[in-house]
């Protein structure tokens, strides 16, 4: 079974509150937060005090997905706002090890991300020190985007290099209850989605879908 973190970036803003509990009570696993910083990608979302706000309204697994240049001048920021596990762009970092270890020594899981065109096997000197993969299935930046199935061999080649290891491989960006199915097929054990969740009319239903897709 896939677990799965709808993305807060398609939640209506007015009311986040109550949007997440709606993911939590839909069955949602973890949340997903997309911070940008309007230069490692051309949009601005919320950064780490809302994360803090956030998280005395749900008891979900935080996600952060920091798509900010240089994250380890933010890092600091993000130290008690209650991620569970940050994500950094490779290419956005100038020191890897260096956010890698931070991370770590504050009790953070740490993940790494790819942008659709770097190739998964950069990730092979980090794979040990690592808890989770991010494959971008979209160009990072905005939500509802088309689903990229050029990314597929990629993902497999991640599933790969993660082998038997509990390294999570999560896929971020146009998942719906189709392109999901493709990507578990490929490995993927983690679906981001935001539209798909955010703007339907019964969100468990397609938590529900969600959970089980590529599995008959
Ligand atoms: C895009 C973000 C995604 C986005 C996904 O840069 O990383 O998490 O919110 O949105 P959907 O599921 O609508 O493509
Ligand atoms: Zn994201």
């Amino acid at each position: 079974m896939a677990l799965v973190a709808p993305s807060l970036l398609a939640a209506d803003f007015g009311c986040l509150h109550e949007q997440t509990k709606l993911a939590e009570n839909a069955g949602a696993d973890w949340l997903h937060f997309d911070i940008m910083d309007g230069h490692f990608v051309p949009n601005l979302s919320f950064g780490a005090d809302f994360v803090r706000q956030m998280r005395p309204v749900s008891g979900l697994f935080f996600d952060v997905h920091l798509m900010v240049e240089e994250p380890l001048n933010f890092l600091p920021m993000f130290e008690n706002c209650g991620a569970d596990l940050i994500t950094v762009h490779y290419e956005a970092c100038s020191d890897l090890p260096a956010v890698i270890r931070h991370l770590k020594e504050r009790g953070i899981k740490v993940g790494i991300s790819l942008k659709p065109q770097t190739p998964a096997d950069v990730l092979a000197p980090y794979l040990k020190d690592i808890d989770n993969i991010l494959i971008m299935t979209v160009e990072p930046g905005f939500g509802g985007q088309k689903f990229m199935p050029r990314q597929l061999p990629k993902i497999s080649r991640t599933r790969e290099l993660i082998g038997s290891g509990d390294t999570t491989l999560e896929v971020d960006g146009g998942i719906n209850t189709q392109t999901a199915e493709l990507c578990v097929k490929h490995g993927a054990n983690v679906l981001v989605a935001g539209s798909a969740i955010f703007k339907a009319e019964q969100p468990a239903q397609i938590i529900r879908q969600l959970h089980y897709a590529g599995e008959k």
